[in-house]
């Protein structure tokens, strides 16, 4: 069908008017075209956005992995569905063609089914960077459990916080894992967090590591042996179109993380949809998104998105700098990549190191190149445009969200021109609106505006796990009837959008979402630590880096600074996961309130980004002298 690749910019202004004019049509074909059903839909979309409801393809059945795997068997079942690259480079690779993802994905559903994995159940998956990630994700989906990924950096307590919220069954974790010169003791972690998470009854243990580690009896079980002995063939679940798929989570400003619940139909179509779109995939491209699965990214870009259109996608389990600063560019070249997708955390970090590291590759078989996780600032897009694409392959920025499920804002590779730092056009069924603070659109150019989305689209998250209040009033209720994203943004005279950062307390650090306020709650509980604010301030690598400030109950009780800087660093790490440390700490002896009491952020704001003057009118502040003493004993 012709709307489904877009091949130049007058039909994606045509497709993008029909989307606009008429959705329920524009996703009834694109739906119908593309997808194995094993029934059709009664309507296309329902929805209320004041109460956030949405239904998409009502009543049609399918099972995406059909769509992922077995449709394809028939023509390209001896192609490679996955690349597995290892940590070490020293470990040999190994790929999996479609014919064998589907007896290894058919293996893993017959040993969940028959270990007494129900539909509808929750299965935590808390695993590296491996093939078996793949295989427990496709498996829960083939029979129709919810999967609730869980990535592999969180420490214990993060992951039962997470086991809880879900109520999860299972889990499914491994001995250890690789990371750069590291091994993470995962199940060692998974048995802590188990402790406070009595809802588990079985967990399926891989070996990676091939550690000694502890098995409890009557709950964990090593899964190779039961899949040695499992049938390489399984029927798919029948699914509703708005049956849950899996469960995310993602911090909040507030609170315990949200779990962000995706549903089956629509996210099949638009994540495959925008996959074929942004990067241009052809039959026999080599496709590498280095994100983790942990992450929408992984789930969205390196597994559905690809598999849907039937394309070899690369896991890779390692880091950018390990064993040296050429990994990335060493595994394009080894398995000539085509199109490479990537963080501007990763990017800068590269950019740092001498420039041979990326020169003694050969980097032409790369078409495409992407960009997602954070406004990825000039100097990055450049050289991630001259020395990775080579001024050759589009740079494609795409802007989107775990709630978003897949891209919604971003050029399309080939037919939109790329504008450094702007992500430029929406995707067709995306309507975007910039806000602002009095409620009103901003109908001018380059003025900066809470972006929001006024219709929905087929990925758009239907709900917070057990919490749909949260969902209304977390993205429904400060514009009434549009979906807030968050983010600030403003357009350009061509209508492209420039997204400028998050507007709320969230802040993105190496392309990680932050909620201050989790982080604040931890540090509290410091005996003697009083109260906390966390800001964000710009940092060269990271994009944003944590600055907190820190007020301390009865000073003469704690003994050295340092001492207690590492101990709130380790209770952060323990509570939360090592990428939420703080990089700077300052003991102050209180925090800038107005009279109600509120911390006025906007002042530490500025302190930590080191701009000391022009703090506006702090007259109406409680206590004016102690923006002072803070600005003097800040750290540099
Ligand atoms: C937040 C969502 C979507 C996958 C990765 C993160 C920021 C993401 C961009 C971009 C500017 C971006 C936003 C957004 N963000 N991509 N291309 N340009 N900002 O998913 O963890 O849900 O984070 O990441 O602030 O709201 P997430």
């Amino acid at each position: 069908m012709s709307s489904y690749s877009i091949e130049s910019l007058e039909q994606y202004f045509k497709v993008y008017r029909q989307s606009i004019r008429k959705p329920k049509k524009f996703w009834g074909k694109i739906a119908e075209n593309n997808f194995t059903w094993y029934q059709k839909w009664d309507k296309v979309l329902e929805f209320d956005m004041q109460k956030a409801e949405f239904t998409w393809f009502k009543n049609a059945k399918l099972n995406i992995t059909k769509n992922c795997i077995d449709r394809h068997l028939a023509n390209k079942g001896d192609e490679i569905a996955i690349i597995f690259e290892p940590n070490d480079p020293k470990e040999e690779s190994k790929s999996f063609t479609y014919n064998q993802l589907y007896a290894e994905v058919s293996k893993m559903t017959n040993v969940l089914r028959e270990q007494g994995v129900e539909k509808g159940d929750r299965v935590c998956i808390y695993l590296p960077m491996i093939p078996e990630l793949a295989f427990s994700i496709l498996a829960c989906a083939r029979m129709g459990a919810i999967h609730s990924v869980v990535f592999g950096g969180f420490s214990a307590n993060a992951l039962s916080t997470r086991i809880n919220d879900s109520d999860c069954k299972f889990l499914i974790t491994a001995d250890g894992g690789y990371r750069a010169s590291k091994t993470i003791k995962l199940k060692e972690i998974a048995d802590k967090a188990l402790e406070k998470s009595p809802c588990v009854e079985k967990v399926f243990v891989v070996k990676r590591t091939n550690e000694e580690i502890n098995m409890v009896e009557g709950r964990d079980l090593f899964l190779q042996p039961l899949l040695d002995e499992a049938d390489a063939t399984s029927i798919a679940e029948i699914m509703d179109a708005e049956d849950p798929l899996f469960i995310l989570y993602t911090s909040g400003s507030t609170g315990t993380p949200k779990g962000m619940l995706h549903t089956t139909a629509g996210y099949m179509v638009y994540t495959a949809y925008t996959f074929k779109n942004f990067f241009n995939y052809s039959n026999g491209d080599v496709y590498w998104c280095t994100a983790d699965i942990g992450w929408i990214t992984g789930h969205s870009y390196i597994l559905y998105g690809p598999l849907l259109n039937g394309a070899t996608t690369v896991i890779f389990e390692g880091t950018p700098s390990y064993p040296t600063h050429s990994r990335f560019w060493e595994v394009i070249e080894k398995h000539q990549v085509n199109q490479f997708y990537t963080a501007p955390t990763a990017i800068r970090a590269l950019a740092k190191e001498k420039i041979e590291f990326v020169q003694d590759y050969r980097l032409d078989s790369l078409k495409v190149i992407g960009s997602v996780g954070e406004p990825i600032n000039e100097e990055a897009w450049h050289w991630y445009n001259d020395h990775v694409g080579n001024k050759r392959c589009p740079l494609v920025d795409t802007w989107w969200q775990t709630e978003t499920g897949g891209i919604v804002i971003a050029a399309i590779p080939f037919v939109t021109p790329t504008k450094p730092t702007y992500a430029s056009l929406p995707f067709p069924g995306i309507q975007p609106v910039l806000m602002d603070e009095l409620r009103n659109e901003i109908e001018v150019n380059q003025k900066m505006g809470n972006l929001c989305i006024e219709f929905p689209w087929p990925a758009i998250a239907r709900t917070i796990w057990g919490d749909h209040q949260r969902y209304i009033d977390t993205y429904f209720t400060t514009f009434p009837g549009k979906y807030f994203s968050g983010d600030g943004a403003l357009r350009d005279e061509v209508g492209y959008y420039r997204i400028t950062g998050r507007v709320d307390d969230v802040i993105i650090v190496s392309g990680h979402n932050m909620g201050t306020a989790p982080i604040e709650d931890v540090i509290n509980e410091h005996q003697y630590v009083a109260e906390s604010a966390i800001v964000g301030y710009p940092h060269d690598i990271k994009g944003n880096a944590l600055y907190g400030f820190v007020v301390i109950k009865d000073a003469g009780l704690w003994r050295d600074k340092n001492n207690l800087v590492k101990e709130i660093n380790q209770l952060i790490a323990d509570q939360i996961g090592p990428i939420a440390k703080l990089d700077k700490i300052q003991f102050v002896n209180g925090l800038p309130k107005t009279r109600s009491g509120k911390i006025m952020r906007r002042i530490l704001r500025k302190i930590a980004e080191g701009e000391l003057t022009d703090f506006g009118d702090i007259s109406t502040l409680l206590n004016p002298e102690i923006v002072e003493e803070i600005k003097e004993n800040r750290i540099k």
